[in-house]
């Protein structure tokens, strides 16, 4: 019979069953109900609503049925719908009826509530530490290549020189914006809904502060119909994942042209990278493809959620089941791409020849001669029109600017002089833009600088909540 068969005098139909149980994916959730019904019970001790000895029963018989499950998952069945109830059976076989007082004062609405909050808070760390790992490893490449030079892109068109650390520290700031926004939504995660009941808490003088001290929450979920009803912080993670692969997703296209024949700027080690079952002389950048086109699911995660909720009446309602899924995929998605992106970054070869010669033969000095030439009291707009000329004379004739001799920019403008050829040298050209948060060495450098106080905050974060909440466990 089920848990719950009292009031019905026919059994379930199969389908039925099959159609509504969750515990072929809910069993993620083994160790996190376990650790909550600790918790519980132990509460329920406190509060004198069992007796110490029936707690100190059913806790060894949590613990056993943990080994039991770790040992044989087939222990957890289609009939008893969900981990809760699983692990519920399986407690009474392993205790007799005394483990049947475990639920007391308590509901699978905010038992499944509170797991979902241990397993995304656990994830939300999980996450930041590789994120911080991603960040490393862009800011190890960066100090490489605080001399390489390469051109900047707007509208993937060549645009104005810049360093190749600064193009790299770029997304180090993304994924600090990434972590911020994860590190905040930890206190709203952090709260216990565990007394909640179904709906309406219960009759027992439970202590839910107790509970949630146990867990190492840093509160309550203050109002009962909200704490079962609530996902907003599997939405908060599944919106944080979001961006998180965008970004990923960016820096992978970046990657895949990157190396291709026809930029050649950088190489991804072969570690990293996969060949082709047919042409022999390929080299994928598989890793970053697949990464780019995981942001489907990562996103078409965060709709499905926010659609199945969307018409919900308070308060739990079984669509809410729908909630673990995308969650599960979305954390594994994000924590297996996090995970190679980070040797994966600091394993490329950089081809600084070659980006050095992209910037070269290209007229992404044109704006630096255009400033040289109002330097010489030329107003702007007519002075963009004279390198509008020269460009194009270099078009004609097949140079750049730096191939023209001196006689030759004297066709368009007698203001320029010898001092031209080394203004217009990549070099010069980046270190003359000496704004903040701009291209020049010492600009980057000082970004550079920065970032290691953020990863050290950032550290310091992880591991005051790693050490809270992993060390229950
Ligand atoms: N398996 C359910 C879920 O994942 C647990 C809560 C079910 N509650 C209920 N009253 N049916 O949402």
């Amino acid at each position: 019979m089920k848990l719950w068969g009292g009031r019905f005098t026919k059994p379930t139909n199969e389908l039925v069953d099959e159609y509504t149980a969750s515990i072929t994916f809910d069993k993620k959730l083994a160790r996190y109900d376990i650790q909550g019904s600790l918790a519980h019970v132990n509460m329920l001790a406190k509060c004198n609503i069992i007796s110490q000895e029936d707690a100190q029963q059913i806790a060894d018989g949590l613990l056993k049925v943990q080994n039991q499950i770790d040992h044989d998952e087939s222990l957890l069945t289609v009939e008893n719908e969900d981990i809760h109830m699983n692990i519920e059976r399986l407690l009474i076989e392993e205790v007799g009826p005394v483990g049947g007082k475990l639920h007391t004062g308590r509901s699978r609405n905010d038992q499944i509530a509170l797991d979902m909050r241990l397993y995304a808070r656990e994830a939300i760390l999980d996450i930041t530490n590789l994120l911080l790992e991603v960040q490393k490893a862009l800011h190890k490449q960066a100090k490489q290549n605080m001399d390489t030079v390469l051109p900047g892109y707007t509208h993937l068109q060549r645009a104005q020189p810049i360093l190749f650390a600064h193009h790299l520290l770029a997304y180090v700031s993304m994924f600090q914006r990434d972590l911020e926004r994860l590190m905040d939504s930890f206190k709203r995660v952090n709260k216990s809904p565990l007394g909640a009941g179904a709906l309406a808490g219960t009759t027992f003088p439970i202590n839910r502060e107790f509970v949630a001290e146990q867990l190492q929450f840093d509160g309550i979920c203050e109002n009962s119909l909200d704490a079962v009803s609530d996902r907003d912080f599997v939405l908060e993670l599944l919106s944080n994942a979001s961006v998180i692969v965008m970004h990923l997703s960016r820096l992978s296209e970046e990657l895949v042209l990157w190396s291709s024949a026809e930029f050649s700027f950088v190489e991804l080690d072969d570690a990293f990278s996969t060949g082709s079952s047919m042409m022999p002389q390929k080299k994928n950048p598989d890793v970053a493809e697949l990464v780019r086109g995981k942001t489907g699911r990562v996103f078409g995660n965060l709709m499905g959620l926010l659609t199945t909720l969307k018409g919900l009446p308070l308060a739990y309602n079984k669509d809410m089941q729908e909630d673990k899924e995308g969650m599960f995929d979305t954390v594994d998605t994000i924590k297996g791409a996090l995970a190679l992106f980070a040797p994966m970054i600091e394993t490329m070869v950089v081809k600084k020849e070659n980006m050095y010669q992209a910037v070269r033969k290209d007229f992404s000095n044109a704006t630096d001669l255009a400033d040289y030439l109002v330097g010489k009291k030329l107003a702007f707009r007519e002075a963009h029109s004279v390198v509008g000329q020269i460009v194009l004379y270099c078009i004609e004739q097949n140079k750049y600017l730096l191939d023209l001799t001196l006689k030759e920019f004297h066709k368009f403008s007698e203001l320029v002089e010898e001092d031209i050829f080394e203004k217009l040298a990549p070099e010069a050209v980046v270190n003359a833009r000496n704004v903040q948060g701009g291209p020049a060495r010492n600009r980057v450098q000082e970004q550079y600088d920065q970032s290691k106080t953020l990863f050290e905050e950032s550290e310091a974060w992880i591991q005051i909540h790693a050490d809270k909440i992993k060390g229950q466990w």
